[in-house]
């Protein structure tokens, strides 16, 4: 089966997590994704967190699936040339180096636009260009600060708090991957290729809107309703940490099962969805609290939305927390259980769906890793192992038409 991608010839100069997560995705969906590496030490992840002696780390496999691995020292003229002959044809560059980096190695936007017009250039920045904070390396943890997440999570008596999802990493990534696609939907009309820039901050804050909306709320009414400090506690002028709380118009909670007292990971996530207000009741065993006022509307229940939960965690505790969902979800009641690594690694259906894959590298052997979450009526991304260093430089050498001997001379002097 044709892949869409498939004829999308991408350099991929990235590292670390933010750019890669975006070129496996293309690469996932057929593009020829072609990572650019420094001989002899390549992307950092590779030596990062191993766990098997000698083979790279899981932090390298599970975001560099179905790429081609060149090394290229680009500092080198010799390494240069190569990557223009590579700039030449094809038609997308990603990068996510430190700020002037790519400028100082000798391409500029305007070099690359020079070599091949037609070619996208997509970068991962921290923070935007002309941005005060422009010139900043940053990563994941520093990208959730700026961005607005670590202030408004965690709970109202503890410090700000990172996320373990990378909001700032490939959420970035995959922001950028949907700038390059609409780019080259864009070539396809102008016949010219663009810069497609996104920076971490940005794309953390895009995810938090939702906070964004509650400051100017806030602004206005000096109050926010959802929030656990509503009404009993005190408002500053700043949206506040709200801890477990549901952040739409749906009051939610994580709330204690059975074997919570020793299983850490014993709760499911409650949501009290308005007009669902009688099932809950009915599930429950509380038909009493349907038509009594202190319970009958949202606003009723705000004030004493702690004792609610308090009640609803006594109805849990004898029940497992997958007990618990499978009567809840027969009321139509939005909740799950608090699932770990190990029950996802383990999980049938997302084996089924193609999320969670087992994958055969040439080093490590088997190891389980994130297929796409995005599925295709016409397509099954299939994922493969990700390249050791330097796999397939001979062989991107040659398509370029380097001669052995120029490729025997290029490692010699340690270029490649
Ligand atoms: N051959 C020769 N030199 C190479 C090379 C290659 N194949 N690949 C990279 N380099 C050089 C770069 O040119 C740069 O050199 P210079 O600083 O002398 O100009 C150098 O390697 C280091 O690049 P840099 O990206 O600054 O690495 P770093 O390890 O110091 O910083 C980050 C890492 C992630 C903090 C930084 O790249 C960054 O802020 N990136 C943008 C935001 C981002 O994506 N963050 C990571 C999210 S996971």
């Amino acid at each position: 089966m044709t892949k869409p991608l498939e004829g999308i010839k991408i350099i991929d100069f990235t590292h670390v997590q933010a750019g890669p997560a975006c070129t496996q995705l293309l690469a996932w969906f057929g593009a020829d994704v072609i990572k650019v590496e420094r001989p002899g030490s390549g992307d950092v992840t590779r030596n990062q967190l191993r766990d098997i002696p000698d083979a790279d780390a899981l932090y390298f496999t599970m975001l560099n699936s179905n790429k081609k691995s060149l090394t290229l020292d680009t500092k080198k003229p010799e390494g240069k040339e190569v990557l223009e002959k590579l700039i030449r044809e094809s038609d997308v560059l990603v990068e996510n180096f430190g700020p002037g980096a790519l400028d100082r190695m000798g391409f500029s936007w305007e070099r690359l636009n020079e070599l091949n017009p037609k070619m996208i250039v997509a970068s991962v920045k921290g923070f935007s260009d002309g941005h005060h904070y422009d010139d900043l390396k940053v990563y994941e943890n520093v990208a959730q600060c700026a961005g607005g997440a670590a202030s408004t999570t965690g709970f109202w008596d503890g410090p700000p708090t990172i996320s373990a999802a990378a909001l700032g990493d490939s959420n970035t990534g995959m922001h950028l991957a949907i700038g390059i696609l609409t780019a080259l939907i864009g070539r396809g009309k102008t016949g010219k290729g663009q810069k497609v820039a996104v920076s971490m901050q940005d794309s953390v804050l895009n995810l938090c809107r939702v906070k964004l909306r509650d400051q100017q709320r806030l602004e206005r009414v000096g109050y926010l309703e959802e929030y656990p400090q509503y009404p009993h506690g005190e408002f500053s002028d700043v949206v506040p940490r709200g801890g477990n709380a549901g952040g739409g118009g749906q009051p939610g909670w994580v709330l204690k099962c059975k074997g919570w007292e020793t299983d850490p990971n014993a709760y499911i996530y409650f949501t009290i969805q308005g007009h669902a207000w009688e099932p809950i009741c009915k599930a429950l065993g509380k038909p009493e609290w349907i038509d009594d006022p202190a319970y009958k509307t949202a606003e009723a229940r705000q004030p004493h939305i702690f004792e609610i939960f308090g009640t609803i965690e006594g109805w849990l505790a004898d029940k497992t927390k997958f007990e618990a969902v499978d009567i809840l979800r027969k009321f139509d009641i939005p909740c799950a259980p608090v699932l770990t690594m190990k029950e996802l690694a383990n999980d049938p259906s997302l084996r089924a769906s193609g999320t969670i894959v087992e994958v055969q590298h040439k080093k490590r052997g088997s190891y389980l890793t994130v297929g796409s979450p995005i599925k295709f009526s016409d397509m099954k991304p299939e994922v493969t192992a990700s390249p050791l260093l330097g796999e397939h430089t001979d062989e991107v050498l040659t398509s370029l038409g380097y001669s052995r001997q120029d490729i025997f001379n290029l490692h010699e002097i340690k270029a490649v």
